[in-house]
């Protein structure tokens, strides 16, 4: 039987957080690292990725970044060779990058649905079918991509594009665990509730946000821990799912959200 310390140890392996500069991704990439992964920190925003890196390897770990835009087919595939080429080898891949900018249906033009689906959803579906051509060559490996609450429940009006999003993400998380157990790469899902992440803070800011704050408000009053999470609480779980206590896991998704959909 292994030791609970060698159950968390991730040395060895390469592991590549999309959407890892800011926001849970950062934590994710932090807590990773710690346990000993080589990460790629994969983000839109390459200077807020560098330093996300930087400040990593300033403690020892191992990191690099580079600018994805993961809604583009060619960035997911250089993002996925990169890391293959610097670290040798693909075994963990977190699925974390996202946005959730608020719009009523009514409002939402066709553009607006397809950059939260190109974004959110098909970013995920050509990245587990690349990383996978990678793990199944090394003999398995460990995908968890970041959903919602919003996956399973609406949270709010005005995210009709971001619950389609999500709620695809959960069934392909699903689908794609069933299809690749055979390969051995273990497929699981986050459904993180309200976590105080700069997107979050964003949302309260510029057009519309009054009514944000209404919104933010009824959804406080609805976390039966009466607080926000802090994004090291999913990358605690994060960490569970890409090690090896999570051996006998596929085609989970694990709630972290205060409560709220006890509601
Ligand atoms: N914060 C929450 O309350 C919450 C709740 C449920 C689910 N989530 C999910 O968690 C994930 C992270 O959310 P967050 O709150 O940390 O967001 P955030 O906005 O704070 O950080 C997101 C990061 O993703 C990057 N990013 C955005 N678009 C990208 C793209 N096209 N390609 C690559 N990188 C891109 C951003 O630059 C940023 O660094 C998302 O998938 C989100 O849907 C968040």
């Amino acid at each position: 039987m292994e030791l609970n310390k060698d159950l968390l140890n991730l040395n060895g392996k390469a592991a590549i957080v999309t959407g890892g500069a800011k926001g849970i991704g950062s934590a994710i990439a932090y807590r990773l690292a710690e346990a000993g992964a080589s990460v790629m920190v994969a983000d839109l925003d390459e200077e807020a990725a560098s330093k996300c890196a930087q400040d990593l390897t300033s403690k020892g770990w191992k990191a690099i970044s580079l600018k994805v835009d993961v809604s583009v087919e060619s960035d997911i595939d250089n993002m996925i060779n990169t890391t293959k080429d610097h670290f040798g080898s693909v075994d963990i891949l977190v699925n974390n990058a996202g946005i959730y900018p608020s719009k009523l249906i009514k409002d939402m033009s066709l553009d607006d649905f397809e950059k939260v689906i190109h974004t959110n959803l098909r970013s995920v579906f050509l990245s587990i079918k690349k990383a996978s051509e990678v793990m199944k060559t090394q003999g398995g490996g460990k995908i968890i991509n970041v959903t919602s609450i919003d996956a399973i429940h609406p949270s709010m009006a005005g995210l009709a594009h971001y619950d389609s999003s999500k709620h695809g993400e959960w069934g392909l998380t699903k689908n794609a665990a069933l299809e690749y157990a055979e390969d051995k790469i273990w497929i699981n899902a986050i459904a993180p509730g309200g976590i105080a992440t700069p997107g979050v803070a964003a949302m309260s800011q510029g057009a519309g946000a009054e009514q944000m704050a209404e919104q933010t408000k009824l959804f406080m009053d609805r976390i039966p821990m009466h607080r926000m999470g802090d994004a090291d609480e999913i990358a605690k779980v994060a960490l569970f799912l890409a090690s090896n206590m999570s051996s006998y896991m596929t085609g989970e998704q694990i709630v972290v959200d205060g409560g709220v959909l006890l509601r």
